[in-house]
């Protein structure tokens, strides 16, 4: 199977977490489009969508879901979103899209986080994929610095700016070994809007789509 079709059969497997008559929080990327498309099969029977990105936002309201602000909403059963690695503690590097903030704070609102991701995402240790880092833009030199100080190598994502008005930094050559304290360590940098690391709230449940076709669980 290509790595498009094993993002289908994970997106289409996260319909079984959906609660009826609940808001479900949506993260972005290609894996993610596949699950709004399945979404949209029972969308009937839920009350409709938190997104996290301008980009899904649009892909719901064509598909006729119902779009929530997150400030209406208390709780959320389950948020699903992709990932640009996981680990096997799942926690993750996300951020390949952009949406890195949106998604940390739809995450942080769901009782369950669902990574929905084909199995080459899967790493014993994150970093080989380039860490996204979201900074205001008056900061980007200063942060880049002290990335460089953390053993990082930042480069600024040409030509992108977040939905919030922000930039990029991808962070090469980092082996995060310790996952929470790096996160910890890079959020608290000022100018820092958000670090694309996913470790102090991780997945609750990853779906994986193996090479065959089949769909791997894994739970905390
Ligand atoms: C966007 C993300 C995505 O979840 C991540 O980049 C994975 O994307 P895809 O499903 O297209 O492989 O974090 O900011």
């Amino acid at each position: 199977m290509t790595q498009d079709e094993l993002k289908k059969v994970v997106g289409l497997a996260a319909l079984q977490y959906v609660q009826p008559d609940t808001v479900v929080g949506i993260g972005t990327g290609s894996t993610v489009m596949h699950f709004i498309d399945a979404l949209a099969t029972v969308k009937h029977l839920i009350k409709g969508a938190v997104s996290s990105s301008e980009a899904s936002t649009l892909r719901l309201k064509n598909l006729g879901i119902t779009i929530f602000d997150l400030n209406e909403i208390d709780t959320l059963s389950i948020y699903v979103d992709g990932a640009d690695e996981i680990n096997p503690h799942m926690q993750m590097i996300k951020g390949g899209g952009a949406a890195l903030t949106r998604e940390k704070i739809v995450a942080a609102v769901a009782e369950k986080f669902i990574c929905i991701a084909d199995s080459s995402k899967e790493v014993d240790m994150l970093g080989s994929f380039p860490l996204p880092i979201e900074v205001i833009s008056m900061a980007r030199t200063y942060v880049a610095r002290e990335l460089v100080k953390l053993g990082g190598m930042p480069k600024y994502r040409q030509h992108v700016v977040t939905d919030n008005g922000n930039i990029i930094l991808d962070v090469h050559n980092l082996r995060i070994v310790d996952p929470i304290t790096m996160e910890k360590t890079i959020n608290a940098l000022p100018g820092v809007v958000t670090v694309g690391l996913f470790a102090m709230r991780g997945a609750d449940i990853a779906l994986i789509g193996m090479a065959d076709g089949m769909v791997k669980i894994m739970k905390k």
